[in-house]
């Protein structure tokens, strides 16, 4: 089974074409960071244009990349949410269009919950269930016991700000630029995160926090006299326990959950480094990261997500409606 990705939730324009055996026959990706970079952050109007100019040719260009037509495609997933709505708009639309005019199976697919299959795209051997499986992203910090591979059990999120949200706007405060997260990872590297050392929150029941993480830098650095050349070591410190937080709540699951033998960490702060050595040498767990090509946004992993839910329920429409804000009522479970 072959299955075409179309995802544009947010500031990435990308497509994928990606078979039963999770092998990615292409991936594009069009970013529009540098329509956002002088605004400091994602502006929806421009977004949902962008998106527009590029959805069509991306489109050709995954499938010639792949080296198929059309024809040889069984069915479109498209991102329905969560995400800015014009811009889901955009690809959900011309989705839909496509399914009607092939008269091939559309599939919604949550953007959330497909970050988790970036993780498993190109892997021979599926990791074992049950897991642990982590999202963490611009958007959100979610946590997931997952019994299965379609089974999304929410345990754990964020109270206030995202993981990424906050490295984005450490970053702004610093004026470092857009977004936050490579920038501070890269002066982080060159940084002594105990010179300005920062608490780390722990909050009961898997209950994430990155507002105060935000004030604590901002008060900080307000005292700081020649703040370029300590820059890096503020950098540093946030790091270290805007990360120690999600390390913190992984150990406290591996203990309550010894059934699961892996881990799964996905989302654009998956591609952090300081993260993913942390993790290997800290829990207990098998951890599966995505490639780094796969931890932020893109299609190949809407697409493998749609394929796997097809293949469970293949009863599909032609059209579908976006949302904007994740469903938490519909995860999350408080009863584990
Ligand atoms: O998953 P993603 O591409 O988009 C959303 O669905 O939100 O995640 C983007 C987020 C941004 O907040 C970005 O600053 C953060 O991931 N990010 C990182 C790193 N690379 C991207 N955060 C920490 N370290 C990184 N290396
Ligand atoms: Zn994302």
């Amino acid at each position: 089974m072959i299955v075409l990705g179309i995802e544009s939730s947010c500031d990435e324009t990308a497509t994928a074409v990606v078979d039963d055996k999770a092998n990615v026959l292409s991936s594009q990706i069009f970013s529009q960071i540098p329509l956002h970079q002088k605004f400091g952050g994602i502006i929806p109007e421009i977004a949902a244009r962008s998106h527009l100019e590029k959805i069509s040719v991306l489109t050709e260009s995954a499938l010639s990349e792949a080296g198929i037509g059309l024809d040889k495609v069984d069915a479109i997933a498209v991102t329905q949410g969560p995400g800015l709505v014009g811009s889901l708009l955009v690809g959900i639309s011309y989705a839909s269009g496509l399914a009607l005019s092939l008269n091939k199976p559309l599939i919604p697919v949550n953007h959330v919950h497909a970050h988790i299959y970036g993780a498993l795209l190109g892997l021979q051997k599926q990791p074992e269930w049950p897991m642990i499986a982590m999202v963490v992203s611009g958007g959100h910090t979610n946590l997931y016991y997952m019994k299965n591979s379609l089974n999304f059990q929410l345990i754990g999120y964020s109270l206030d700000d995202a993981c990424g949200e906050s490295f984005d706007k450490v970053a702004k405060m610093l004026d470092l630029g857009y977004p936050g997260g490579p920038i501070i990872e890269k002066m982080a590297q060159s940084g002594d995160c105990e010179k300005y050392s920062m608490p780390v929150s722990k909050l009961a029941n898997f209950r994430f926090s990155y507002s105060g993480i935000k004030t604590h830098v901002l008060n900080k650095i307000a005292k700081i006299d020649n703040l370029d050349s300590e820059k890096k070591h503020v950098c540093a410190g946030f790091q270290k326990a805007a990360i120690d937080q999600l390390l913190h709540h992984f150990k406290k699951a591996a203990k309550k959950y010894p059934e699961c033998q892996s881990l799964i960490i996905a989302g654009g702060v998956a591609a952090n480094s300081y993260l993913r050595d942390q993790l290997i040498e800290q829990t207990p767990f098998a951890c599966h990261f995505p490639e780094l090509k796969y931890c932020g946004d893109n299609a190949a992993m809407i697409a493998y997500l749609g394929l796997r839910e097809y293949e469970q329920s293949p009863q599909q429409g032609f059209t579908t409606e976006p949302f904007a804000r994740y469903p938490f009522e519909e995860y999350i479970r408080n009863d584990l």
